[in-house]
């Protein structure tokens, strides 16, 4: 078992119940509480909260300092796939290994359970015992950033408004930064921020955040067209029926491949300026490039 393996097992254990423990504490009517319960524990890589614990540790704080955030985040990330699957959307049957929230639950209450993983996550920080009341507003401001106009729900606009047509490579660049790229982020730069990174240190992570966030894109169009159902769980060939612009429709699949390589590379390359050695972001950019699933 690879050390990264090893480690993500590990907070596995830690963030898995605690995150279920957040969703059995809601007061909420039972069909909500079943539809939000039942995209959250489908699976999942849970990239984002364990990238987080890694910003966090390599800053020698403890994970356990980035658990609220860390739920919050996973719960924005999966509104965000019960709405991009809605038939309104990607219109996609298959998510998590699982039918997709609105083939389970109607597209009523599946919009609903979005919006309501969506307002809890604020919640979860706000009433969190582990920050100071300077870093719950920062990490709220952050958060709202990320997910909001300016970031994924921005991007995944562009990206709806992009179909059927030919982008140009930065139009491409500049849904992908936000659509994924922005939450993504948000794992290392809260990371950063509860570790007490300062801000030179803060400045490097946010350009290493940046590359790997749209190299994570880059491979989720590849993997769209390279990828099983059975590995990723969710349908392949989405975006060629969507008439979608991705990175391998735009640059041929070898050009990229290409594209993530100096994403990755320049990950690598914000990192060695860090002055601490950071081995757990170097393998999670390595597993974001290279990820099957
Ligand atoms: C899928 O994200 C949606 C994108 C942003 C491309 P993940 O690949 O992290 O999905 P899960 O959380 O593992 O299901
Ligand atoms: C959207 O990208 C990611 C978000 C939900 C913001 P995709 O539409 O490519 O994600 P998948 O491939 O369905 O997971
Ligand atoms: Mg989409
Ligand atoms: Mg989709
Ligand atoms: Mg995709």
């Amino acid at each position: 078992m690879t050390d990264l393996k090893k480690y993500m097992n590990e907070k596995l254990q830690l963030f898995e119940p605690y995150m279920i423990e957040h969703v059995n504490a809601m007061q909420a009517p039972d069909i909500l509480k079943e539809a939000m319960i039942y995209s959250l524990k489908a699976g999942g890589k849970r990239i984002r909260p364990m990238l987080l614990f890694a910003a966090l540790e390599t800053y020698g704080q403890k994970a356990e300092m980035g658990l609220d955030a860390a739920c919050a985040l996973e719960m924005i990330h999966t509104y965000s796939l019960i709405h991009d699957d809605l038939p309104a959307m990607d219109d996609d049957d298959l998510r998590r290994g699982k039918p997709t929230n609105h083939k389970v639950f109607g597209e009523a209450t599946a919009i609903l359970a979005g919006d309501a993983l969506l307002t809890y996550a604020f919640e979860i920080i706000a009433r969190s015992s582990h920050y100071s009341p300077d870093q719950c507003v920062q990490l709220i401001r952050m958060l709202a950033f990320a997910a909001g106009p300016a970031g994924m729900v921005g991007g995944q606009v562009a990206d709806m408004e992009g179909e059927k047509k030919a982008l140009t490579l930065s139009e491409l660049e500049y849904i992908h930064r936000h659509k994924t790229g922005r939450l993504l982020a948000f794992s290392v730069m809260a990371g950063a921020l509860i570790g007490g990174a300062d801000q030179e240190e803060t400045e490097l992570l946010e350009m290493y955040a940046r590359h790997i966030g749209l190299a994570f894109q880059i491979r989720d169009d590849i993997l769209d067209v390279e990828g099983t159902e059975e590995e990723l769980g969710k349908p392949v060939g989405s975006d060629e029926s969507n008439q979608k612009s991705t990175y391998p429709a735009l640059l041929t699949m070898g050009g990229a491949k290409e594209k993530l390589a100096q994403e990755l590379e320049e990950a690598f390359r914000a990192l060695r300026l860090l002055k601490r050695p950071a081995p757990l972001l170097e393998a999670f950019a390595d597993l974001i490039a290279k990820r099957t699933s």
